[in-house]
C-alpha cells in the first residue's frame, strides 16, 4: 500500500520536530501534499481536518514527560478512519517518558493506525551557551537517522497490503502517565537593551503571549515556557533571569551529558 501523498501536522515551538519531521518525510520520499502546522495558535482554534487513506506524520515535542497541553488538546479534535500515521517526539536528551504512548493513545483514539514511532532528540529548549543541551541536535548524524527511518517506513509500507493486516507498534512509556506539567504564571525572561522591538517574539510564540508592539510585555498567565521568543530572537536580546527555570537549566546541563541517540518503533 504505497502511499502517494503524505501529510504533517506538528506542533514545534521551536524547530526541531519540525526538522525532524521533514527529515523523516525526506526519506518517504512521497510529496508533501498537506502541512498542518499547529504550532500557530489561529491553526489550533480552527477545524482539524479528515484524514482519508494517505500517511500522515504527526510530530510533538515532550514537556516534563508528556506531550504539551496545548498541543495534545488540538490532538485530539483530528479525525481519520484507519489512516496510517507515524508519530514522532522530540526531547532535551533528558527523557521522553510516556510522551510517545500519549501520541500513539491519541493517534488510536483519532482513527489512525500507527505504523512506526520515534523518538528523537532536539536542543533543549532551555539550553544556552551558559547551560548547553543537546546543542545544535538535531545534527547530521540525527538527520541521517530521521531519512533512514523514512526509508523504513516506506518499505514497510511497501510490504503491507491494507493497514488491517499491520500489527500494533510498541513504544516504551507507562500507564497511567506521568502527571502533567502545571503551568504557572513565571516571569522568567529578562528582556535586554538590545531589544529593538522588531516582533519577531510576538510572531514565534506559540499562544499568544507576548505583545506584538511591546516585546516587554509578556501575559505569563499564557506563557508555556517554550523558549522560542528566545531561541529566535535575531538580537539575542531574551535571556533567562536568575530565578526557578535557570535554576532547571543549569541542573539538567549538568545531570543530563550523556549523549542519547534516537529510539524507532515499527508495526
Ligand atoms: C516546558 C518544557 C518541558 C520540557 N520537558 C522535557 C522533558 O521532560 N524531557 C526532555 O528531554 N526535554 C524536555 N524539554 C525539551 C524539549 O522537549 C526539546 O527541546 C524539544 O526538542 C523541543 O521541540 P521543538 O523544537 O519542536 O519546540 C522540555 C521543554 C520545555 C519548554
Amino acid at each position: 500500500m504505497k502511499s502517494q501523498k503524505i501529510k504533517l501536522v506538528y506542533f514545534s515551538p521551536t524547530g526541531t520536530t519540525q526538522k525532524v519531521l521533514e527529515g523523516i518525510a525526506k526519506g518517504i520520499n512521497v510529496e508533501v501534499s498537506n502541512v498542518i502546522d499547529i504550532t500557530k495558535p489561529a491553526l489550533r482554534d480552527s477545524e482539524m481536518p479528515s484524514f482519508g487513506d494517505g500517511l500522515v506524520l504527526i510530530g510533538a515535542p515532550v514537556y516534563a514527560g508528556r506531550l504539551p497541553s496545548v498541543a495534545a488538546e488540538c490532538f485530539r479534535k483530528m479525525k481519520a478512519n484507519k489512516t496510517p500515521a507515524a508519530l514522532l517526539v522530540l526531547y532535551g536528551n533528558r527523557e521522553y517518558e510516556d510522551a510517545l504512548l500519549e501520541l500513539k493513545d491519541i493517534a488510536v483514539m483519532s482513527g489512525f493506525k500507527p505504523v512506526a514511532c520515534g523518538a528523537f532528540i532536539g536542543e533543549h529548549s532551555f539550553s544556552s551557551d551558559e547551560f548547553p543541551l543537546a546543542q545544535s541536535r538535531p545534527d547530521i548524524a540525527d538527520m541521517e537517522k530521521a531519512e533512514a527511518f523514512g526509508k523504513e517506513i516506506a518499505a514497510k509500507l511497501n510490504e503491507i497490503e491494507s493497514v488491517d493486516s499491520m500489527s500494533d507498534v510498541h513504544v516504551s512509556g507507562n500507564k497511567p502517565y506521568r502527571e502533567e506539567m502545571k503551568l504557572s504564571a513565571i516571569d522568567f525572561i529578562e528582556v535586554t537593551d538590545e531589544c529593538d522591538n522588531c516582533g519577531i517574539c510576538a510572531e514565534v510564540c506559540p499562544n499568544g503571549a507576548i505583545n506584538e508592539d511591546d516585546a516587554h510585555s509578556t501575559d505569563t498567565e499564557k506563557c508555556i515556557y517554550c523558549c522560542a521568543c528566545i531561541k529566535f530572537c535575531p538580537v539575542g536580546a531574551r535571556v533567562l533571569k536568575d530565578g526557578k527555570i535557570k535554576d532547571i537549566a543549569k541542573h539538567l546541563s549538568q545531570s543530563c551529558k550523556q549523549r542519547k541517540e534516537p529510539e524507532t518503533f515499527l508495526g
